[in-house]
């Protein structure tokens, strides 16, 4: 049995595509790579086809994560058939995601940066108009969120 995640945020070039790689590798340093199934993907659509913006490569590129080889792209609505868990990145994107859900879809949608335990942490913020700091924040959170996404989720 795999477990299937889809980590989604606004364009899938920062936030999302952080998240899949930085979970990818915790998976695969477990040695549970044959147990799940890992992609992104964005709400939006303005950023189909391109590689993750380049702050976030560097972002990533310093905790030893490439992502330059990721290509965005958009929620589909198999999407909400195909993956168990779609983790949204920030309110807005739980919103969308809720009303893109086809009537009767199985996957479970939830917020991602609640699975890192602290409450005072509830989103993975847009980093798209700030500087370095915050996409080293995004990798941050994305580390501590799905560190413990893959306790709850090995503990299953
Ligand atoms: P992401 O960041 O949702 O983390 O990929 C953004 C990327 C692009 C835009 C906004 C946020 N944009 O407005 O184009």
């Amino acid at each position: 049995m795999t477990t299937k995640v889809l980590f989604v945020c606004l364009g899938n070039i920062c936030r999302s595509p952080t998240a899949e790689s930085v979970f990818r590798k915790l998976v695969a340093d477990a040695g549970l790579s044959a147990q799940f199934e890992i992609d992104s993907a964005g709400t939006g659509s303005w950023h189909v086809g391109e590689a993750p913006d380049k702050r976030a490569q560097q972002a990533c590129r310093a905790h030893g994560i490439d992502i330059s080889k990721h290509r965005a792209r958009r929620v589909r609505a198999a999407d909400f058939e195909s993956f168990d868990l779609i983790l949204a990145c920030d309110e807005q994107n739980l919103r969308d995601l809720t009303d893109m859900k086809p009537q009767g879809a199985t996957a479970e949608i939830r917020l991602l940066m609640p699975f890192a335990g602290n409450p005072a942490d509830r989103v993975v913020p847009d980093p798209y108009y700030g500087g370095p700091g915050d996409f080293e924040n995004t990798v941050q959170r994305a580390c501590a969120a799905c560190a413990g996404l893959l306790r709850q989720l090995s503990a299953k």
